[in-house]
């Protein structure tokens, strides 16, 4: 399990977050959305490490971890997916792809075959461009390697920060379906999204973040309706 327990979080002297607490389970999707500004970029530094907590604590594994490094919290198994598909530009598809391992124990690495035959599984567009350069591909492309890259390295817990932002609406579907696939085979996944429909249906649980505050937080089949859960995120509804 990931714990995250009233935690208060910000910049500086600011507080951005609020008393903000989830769990995240092994094969878990837990979604959390808000508008522009809501905190989720905040909430998910504050959850990887990136930014220390004001207050609150983390839990990982049964472990307290709270003011543990990323690189700390990468090793018990937790990794986040930054806003905005980062992936080294001037490396090949399939050196971006075996880059994933680096984090991991050599001992616990597999072979590097092993790992491009099944990260081209799920998105085989990118087995297609193996050879390129990173930078050749479109944002979509971008994201599905990041995606496969943070995959690579095995972890417990994955936070992704808006992986639909700026894709074509034909490729979210794809990218969805990577998160189900990954939850189904245990990984426990924290996804941040601004839309709201499709993220949805495949999220267990949600968590809607306004001005930083929780301001509804569920079993996902209490959200079914996007519309009420869209002016939720926007307040115009108390
Ligand atoms: N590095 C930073 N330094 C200071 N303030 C920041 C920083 N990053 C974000 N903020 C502030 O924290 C608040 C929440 O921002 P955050 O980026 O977490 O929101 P968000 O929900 O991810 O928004 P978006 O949907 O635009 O990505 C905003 O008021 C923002 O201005
Ligand atoms: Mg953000």
């Amino acid at each position: 399990m990931f714990l995250a327990k009233n935690l208060h979080a910000g910049y500086g002297r600011m507080t951005v977050l609020r008393d903000v607490s989830l769990t995240v389970a092994p094969g878990e999707i837990v979604l959390v959305l808000g508008p522009n500004g809501a905190g989720k970029s905040t909430l998910m530094r504050a959850l990887s490490g990136l930014i220390p907590l004001q207050q609150g604590q983390l839990e990982l594994q049964g472990t307290v971890v709270t003011g543990r490094s990323v690189e700390q919290l990468a090793q018990r198994g937790l990794r986040h997916v930054l806003e905005g598909h980062r992936v080294f530009p001037e490396l090949s598809v399939q050196d971006n792809v075996r880059l994933g391992q680096i984090a991991r124990r050599r001992a616990d690495r597999l072979p590097d075959a092993d790992i491009l035959k099944r990260a081209f599984e799920m998105f085989p567009i990118l087995g297609e461009k193996r050879h390129l350069l990173a930078r050749s591909l479109s944002g979509g492309q971008q994201q599905m390697l990041a995606l496969v890259q943070a995959w690579a390295a095995q972890p417990s817990f994955l936070l992704c920060d808006e992986p639909s932002l700026g894709l074509a609406q034909s490729l979210i579907p794809e990218i969805l379906r990577f998160f189900q696939e990954r939850a189904s085979e245990g990984m426990g996944i924290v996804l941040v999204e601004q839309l709201v429909e499709q993220p949805l249906r495949v999220a267990d649980t949600v968590v809607v973040l306004r001005q930083g505050q929780v301001v509804a937080q569920g079993k996902a089949d209490g959200f079914t309706d996007a519309a009420a859960v869209a002016e939720l995120m926007l307040g115009d509804r108390p």
